[in-house]
């Protein structure tokens, strides 16, 4: 399928990912005719002006039959979620966006659309593949046997089923994408529910607007990840929803770097040096993820490449003025 005329929803359009997939489609000039969030609109990191713009909690049954109305095409990608500060410390909260995904599923079910694109996480693999820092990169095949990130990749996994099963069992197409912790601008910086690229952007910022030079790491530092940029992720969210990849396929970049590396970015992009203090008790998650792109490749010749260098510069610069902008 290509998009053309279909009437496309975004869900957790005031999001991160979504805000940015809602602006790029727009600007293709795929017809997102609606764009829906829980959080109030002067919260949303990004709106278009000729978007139906709605506040609604989409872990509502009857919520989601609105969202759904008249629809042809949605991008499910509200989810209470945030970086590994959040889900950590929040598994009953990320669960219960089961409710969003099945009330959805059920509400384009019953409105007739086309397609259903759901966003999954790595955090669905199992966590023995990702004992060791020096990680071998993850394989779609490497989610089962089940072991994924307690409370929020058990969810994700579930949904993930769900879609299956809703394309099996009553004929809604659905593709899924196993994003890869993704980075850019217009997204959560601070408060909590920030991961690993912004946060260690915001820190080195502060340093340098404080003169206090010294930066605080969760972890070790020698945990591995690797970093999509948001541009690869609103290319790939589209070409995954119109491709006829029937499985869960992971949408990540496949350059790995320690988080001892990622700090050396922002301040080589700050131009500063910080003495490194290294939180040992802190959220951790698994100690190396990586995506292997094979599959991608595969069926799409085609992966994400944004160099984490040229992505987290843009990304600093965004946090930068913000925070600037904030004092
Ligand atoms: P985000 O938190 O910025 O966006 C999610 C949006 O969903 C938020 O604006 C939130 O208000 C909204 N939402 C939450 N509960 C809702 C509800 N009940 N009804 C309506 N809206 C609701 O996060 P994001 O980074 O843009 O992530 C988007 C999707 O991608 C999520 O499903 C997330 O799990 C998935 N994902 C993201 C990453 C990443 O690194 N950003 C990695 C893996 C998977
Ligand atoms: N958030 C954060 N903040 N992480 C830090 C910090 C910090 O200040 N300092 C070091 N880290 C370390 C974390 O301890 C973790 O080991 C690593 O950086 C990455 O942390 P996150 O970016 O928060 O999360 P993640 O990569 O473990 O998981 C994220 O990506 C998944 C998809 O790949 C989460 O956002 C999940 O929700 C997402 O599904």
């Amino acid at each position: 399928m290509k998009l053309t005329n279909e009437k496309v929803l975004i869900c957790g359009g005031g999001g991160f990912i979504g805000g940015h997939l809602v602006r790029t489609l727009k600007e293709k000039g795929i017809n997102v005719v609606r764009s829906v969030d829980v959080k109030p609109l002067d919260e949303w990191y990004q709106k278009q002006a000729d978007v139906e713009n709605l506040v609604l909690d989409l872990r509502d049954k009857e919520s989601c039959v609105k969202a759904a109305e008249g629809i042809d095409v949605v991008f499910q990608l509200a989810a209470d979620m945030g970086g590994m500060g959040f889900i950590e410390n929040n598994k009953a909260l990320c669960m219960l966006s089961v409710l969003t995904n099945t009330h959805m599923l059920m509400a384009a079910r019953d409105a007739g659309v086309q397609r259903f694109f759901y966003s999954s996480s790595a955090c669905v693999y199992n966590g023995d593949k990702q004992k060791s820092a020096n990680v071998v990169p993850l394989k779609e095949e490497d989610a089962y046997p089940a072991l994924p990130e307690d409370g929020y990749g058990w969810e994700k996994l579930f949904s993930e089923r769900m879609c299956r099963h809703f394309e099996e069992d009553f004929g809604l197409v659905t593709r899924v994408a196993r994003y890869h912790n993704v980075y850019g601008p217009f997204g959560t910086y601070d408060g909590g529910r920030e991961k690993a690229p912004a946060a260690i952007c915001r820190k080195v910022i502060e340093a340098k607007l404080t003169g206090k030079h010294e930066i605080e790491i969760w972890g070790d530092g020698h945990q591995t990840r690797s970093f999509m940029y948001i541009d690869d992720c609103t290319y790939g969210t589209q070409a995954i929803l119109e491709s006829e990849i029937h499985e869960p396929i992971n949408l990540g970049s496949s350059e790995i770097v320690t988080i001892n590396q990622l700090v050396d970015i922002a301040e080589e992009i700050g131009g500063v040096k910080l003495e490194r203090r290294y939180k040992l008790d802190a959220p951790k998650g698994v100690n190396g993820r990586n995506s292997d792109n094979t599959l991608i490749q595969k069926y799409l010749g085609w992966e994400p490449s944004i160099k984490l260098r040229d992505g987290l510069a843009k990304t600093y610069a965004w946090i930068e003025n913000e925070i600037k902008a904030k004092k």
